[in-house]
């Protein structure tokens, strides 16, 4: 499963963290941007960008002990959508460490795609709620249930390798 995603085995957020995004997140549901396409469409993503999710201070020590740059926004999917197979605009970012908030149960899969005319797909299944990488550089999906979903990204300029190398060596997050 390497090329498309890696598990992590444990949390790298607090609980309290965890429901004071949830909480923001369900206040400003309304406040979320559809994400829109290279055609000019909606591609099926939300996202809430805010400079003060980067000075939460439990964030500001994550981002202090960690060995590369990454920004801090929340996605999230309405009930029923379906996300567009797309890559991630490499320019903004090529990997990231998903966190899921909600819902803690039937919280939809990530799809992999090898290329935009097949329909077979790698799951990348979130059972435990942790977080996982992933590589935003190969095509994906996401294929929502009738729940809202939402979860805490942390994107990465760098590329997929690198940030999975660097987490097994323990240098992504310096203690
Ligand atoms: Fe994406």
């Amino acid at each position: 499963m390497l090329p498309y995603f890696y598990k992590l085995d444990t949390k790298i957020i607090s609980t309290n963290l965890e429901t004071l995004f949830t909480r923001i997140a369900l206040d400003h549901i309304d406040k979320f941007t559809e994400h829109i396409d290279d055609n000019g469409n909606p591609d099926g993503n939300s996202y809430l960008y805010h400079d003060d999710f980067q000075t939460i201070p439990e964030i500001k020590e994550i981002k202090k002990n960690c060995s590369l740059d990454f920004y801090v926004l929340l996605y999230m999917h309405k009930p029923n959508v379906t996300v567009v197979k797309h890559r991630d605009n490499p320019k903004y970012r090529k990997s990231n460490i998903i966190h899921p908030l909600m819902p803690q149960k039937d919280y939809s899969p990530t799809l992999f795609f090898k290329t935009f005319y097949d329909n077979d797909f790698v799951t990348c299944n979130y059972e435990n709620m942790l977080p996982v990488i992933l590589n935003l550089s190969h095509l994906h999906s996401v294929q929502n249930n009738s729940h809202y979903r939402i979860n805490l990204q942390f994107s990465f300029k760098e590329d997929f390798e690198t940030i999975v190398d660097l987490y097994k060596n323990k240098k992504l997050f310096i203690q």
